[in-house]
């Protein structure tokens, strides 16, 4: 029996009305604690607080424990969290599965960096919790496929960041070009960001020193390779080196291809064809993750997409350009060939014969769909599928040729060495799965 069908029953047994204060019984607008879905959060940096405040804004949803590897994000997770119900109760965790083995914790929130992804996931789904998790799904393919399998074999709901599907924008370009209102689609350009970009103001602090004591960074690196603690390469910055993170393209791949596929209906396949070029630095750079690239993807039903960061060609955002017109949605952007298109909020509902999965709130479908058992607007298979052209394209960048892809077995086609790079090994003691 879980924790809410407990509670549920052991009122019902009690039956005393009269000491349990109504706010309890939720007769004051709250919900009742027994109904209430109990959260804990892992991961306080760029993305941690905002998914936190989103769940915290929710009435029907309690977090209960915050997990961290540096201290003082522990504490101030710890702290927004009680500032917000204005009491001690959330507890600290310092091990991600310490927190999991909580039988009370119905759901976790996971932003944590992309290499700790799998671990963390896979830990969440056997120990039962339903799971926010962000994009990109994980670090590897392979790593994927294990989220995928955990999530499916436990019967887990899953919600990725991939929060544009739930703007309203996105919503409507997608499906107008499910619809056919701009023909057959032909050309897919998703234009990611180039570069990098030191989010966390780390500047020219290149060397390599002892970590803060604030921070474990033998568990930070967890399964990846053991490189000396440099500043510029962990906190936020772990996106540009290869050891921890996949650079522009795999921070952006889980966003604008998963915008694409949803407008080509194809979130359960993927391209069978991928080539690219890239600009890299130095391996042994502090960052060493592609500055510039330009990826080719041959998809079903005769479509192409090209997936490019740092290329003035391809705009910013998901273009999808077909026989009779284009359309481009970004964040904050809609524009199409079509001027009835760009005047209409959304699409009549004449036109909407294929009707697109509709949520005004991330965090909201996610605690709904908690409730329902129903799927998310990104479950962890779309997730899954929106990512791996990403991964494709950075592996066909890497073996410098172009690569086959099998979307149904999800096997790279004749290649080991491109086949290999579909995992890595992990560092003992860590182990997926
Ligand atoms: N959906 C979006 O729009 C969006 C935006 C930014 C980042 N993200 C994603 O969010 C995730 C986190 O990115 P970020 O930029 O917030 O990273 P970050 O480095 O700013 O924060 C990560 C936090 O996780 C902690 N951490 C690392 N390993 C941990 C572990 N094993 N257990 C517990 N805590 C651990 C770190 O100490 C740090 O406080 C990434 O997957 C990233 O791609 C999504």
């Amino acid at each position: 029996m879980n924790r809410r069908r407990f509670l549920t029953v052991a009122g019902a047994a009690v039956a005393a009305p009269a000491i349990i204060p109504s706010s309890a019984l939720g007769r004051d607008g709250n919900v009742a604690p027994s109904e209430r879905i109990v959260m804990g959060v892992v991961g306080w940096g760029m993305m941690g607080p905002g998914n936190t405040n989103a769940f915290l804004a929710q009435n029907d949803c309690q977090v209960v424990a915050a997990c961290d590897l540096d201290s003082e994000h522990l504490k101030q997770a710890v702290g927004t969290v009680n500032n917000k119900y204005g009491n001690k109760d959330c507890k600290a965790y310092h091990d991600y599965r310490d927190m999991m083995a909580r039988d009370d914790i119905d759901a976790v929130m996971l932003a944590v960096p992309d290499h700790c992804h799998a671990l963390v996931a896979v830990e969440a789904a056997k120990r039962k919790k339903d799971i926010y998790g962000e994009k990109p799904l994980a670090r590897t393919i392979a790593e994927q496929q294990a989220i995928v399998k955990a999530v499916r074999e436990n019967g887990r709901i899953w919600q990725t960041g991939s929060w544009q599907r739930s703007v309203e924008n996105f919503w409507k370009g997608a499906e107008i070009v499910r619809n056919g209102l701009i023909g057959k689609v032909k050309e897919v350009e998703v234009g990611l960001p180039s570069g990098h970009h030191d989010f966390a103001g780390t500047g020219d602090k290149r060397d390599v020193t002892e970590p803060p004591e604030r921070l474990d960074y033998d568990f930070w690196i967890g399964p990846s390779k053991m490189m000396p603690y440099i500043e510029a390469r962990v906190h936020m910055n772990w996106r540009w080196h290869y050891n921890t993170g996949g650079g522009q393209l795999l921070d952006w791949i889980g966003h604008h291809c998963d915008i694409a596929h949803w407008g080509l209906g194809f979130d359960d396949t993927g391209p069978y064809e991928i080539e690219g070029t890239g600009e890299f630095p130095p391996k042994d750079a502090v960052w060493n993750t592609c500055t510039k690239y330009r990826i080719n993807l041959k998809y079903p039903k005769d479509v192409n997409m090209t997936i490019a960061g740092g290329h003035s060609d391809i705009r910013g955002g998901t273009k999808w350009i077909g026989t009779d017109g284009w359309v481009w949605v970004n964040r904050g952007g809609f524009d199409s060939s079509n001027q009835k298109f760009k005047e209409m909020s959304r699409l009549p509902d004449e036109l909407r014969k294929v009707k697109l999965y509709k949520s005004n709130s991330h965090h909201r479908n996610f605690l709904d769909c908690v409730k329902s058992r129903k799927p998310t607007i990104t479950p962890v298979e779309t997730a899954h599928h929106s990512a791996v052209p990403g991964h494709l394209g950075l592996i066909a960048m890497l073996v410098e040729r172009k690569i086959k892809w099998d979307a149904d077995k999800e096997i790279i086609i004749g290649d080991d060495e491109a086949s290999k790079l579909m995992s890595r090994s992990y560092r003992s003691p860590w182990e997926l799965g």
